[in-house]
């Protein structure tokens, strides 16, 4: 009888949970041998944020040689893969299942396990692939916690590495989430009123410096929770949606209408580029208080974010921070959240730029554990679109 076939650690991650349709294979949960991202993005500025109906035709149109591009890039054979592992939620149904057909096909056809990842752990495994050991090597034992804040959510999780005798599993504890928007959703809704074109925070994380973050004060009202959770529970939840009220109001009382639709046409499709915006200031179609606006509230979700996120890393004694998701690219929110844990003395973690905002890499590295304690997905596996973590 031939030998079984030598594990290689090697996953194919798949992703199509919202605007990127994404294919990468990962070593045993770390080694990153190809990383393809197709964008919709172009597709959907014209629409000023994501069709659902056109992301899940882009998937389709996308997945197949997204797929392929990532096994040629990782040099490998299909053959070699120890698992496939794909997004189960949560996201766009219709998104989503392009992805998780896909997947369980080809599974099925190679005779590989499936392993279903949650949207949201992928984006905690981004850090953990590259960082892990300088965020566990205080205490292996103490939660780390995690901050994923995206276009779609905003999150803090406390994460904790539990070994038992098939490898180790994470667990994981919400203990805050947004109760209305999401704050990449207030970056992308404030540039938009602002002119400028889907998504904002890349746009304003540029434009925010030459503006002045202290000439527009925001306050945040207190939290009005739909379901409060029990008293016995201290939660570190976050609003978004009445900032974004309150720069729609400075807007009208200041008529900045007219400057806006002026705007609005000529930076429509404009390259979003150091030199580009730069440009737009020096030549004044980013007039300085619409700058000051925007560094405003830039400077007050950052402060927002940073101040429960400190607040719970005090309440659970959490010895490493992590930041992941799109926002976690805004260089404001680096800075600020660097400065303010080396105060404390905690480590501190964010992807690489490119394992921010949405990929497959993450989703393959979180599978690693999971193939590990071989939990595998069911065969009836569908998409979960309000699928939680914790
Ligand atoms: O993680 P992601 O690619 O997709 C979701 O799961 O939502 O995040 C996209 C979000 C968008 O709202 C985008 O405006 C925001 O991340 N984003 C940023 C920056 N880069 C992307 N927000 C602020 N500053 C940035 N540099
Ligand atoms: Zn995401």
């Amino acid at each position: 009888m031939p030998d079984a076939p030598q594990p290689t650690g090697l996953i194919l991650g798949i992703e199509s949970s919202c605007d990127e349709t994404a294919a990468a294979v990962v070593r045993r949960g770390t080694e990153t041998l190809s990383n393809v991202v197709a964008s919709q993005i172009a597709l959907h500025a014209n629409f000023g944020g994501v069709v659902p109906e056109l992301a899940s035709r882009e998937h389709l149109r996308n997945i197949v040689p997204v797929v392929r591009a990532a096994i040629a890039e990782a040099g490998i054979r299909l053959q070699d893969l120890d698992a496939i592992a794909v997004t189960g939620g949560p996201g766009l149904a219709g998104a989503l299942l392009v992805g998780i057909t896909y997947a369980k096909a080809l599974a099925f056809g190679l005779d590989k396990p499936l392993i279903a990842v949650n949207h949201l752990e992928g984006h905690i495994h981004a850090v953990l692939m590259e960082h892990q050991q300088a965020l566990t090597e205080a205490d292996p034992d103490a939660p780390i916690l995690a901050l994923v804040v995206s276009g779609g959510h905003t999150h803090l999780y406390l994460a904790h590495q539990k070994s038992s005798g098939q490898g180790s599993a994470w667990q994981y504890r919400n203990i805050g989430r947004t109760v209305d928007d999401a704050a990449g959703e207030a970056f992308d809704k404030v540039a938009k009123l602002l002119g400028l074109d889907y998504p904002g925070g890349p746009w304003i994380d540029h434009l925010a410096p030459h503006g002045n973050p202290r000439a527009v004060s925001f306050t945040f009202s207190p939290i009005k929770h739909r379901n409060p959770a029990p008293e016995t529970e201290t939660r570190f939840d976050f609003s978004f949606s009445g900032i974004k009220t309150a720069v729609l109001r400075y807007t009208q009382s200041h008529a900045m209408q007219g400057t806006i639709e002026n705007r609005r046409l000529t930076t429509r499709n404009h390259k979003l580029t150091t030199e580009n915006t730069t440009h737009l200031v020096q030549n004044g179609t980013i007039e300085p208080q619409s700058l000051d606006l925007l560094a405003s509230f830039q400077n007050a979700v950052v402060g927002s974010l940073l101040k429960q996120t400190f607040a719970a890393a005090r309440h659970f004694n959490a010895r490493a921070i992590l930041i992941s998701g799109g926002v976690a690219a805004n260089s404001e929110l680096r800075r600020r959240f660097t400065a303010e844990a080396a105060k404390h003395a905690l480590p501190i973690a964010f992807p690489s730029l490119a394992l921010s905002t949405d990929n497959a890499a993450m989703i393959a590295a979180a599978a690693w554990p999971k193939l590990m304690a071989k939990d595998f997905a069911p065969e009836n596996l569908t998409a979960t679109p309000q699928l939680r973590l914790g």
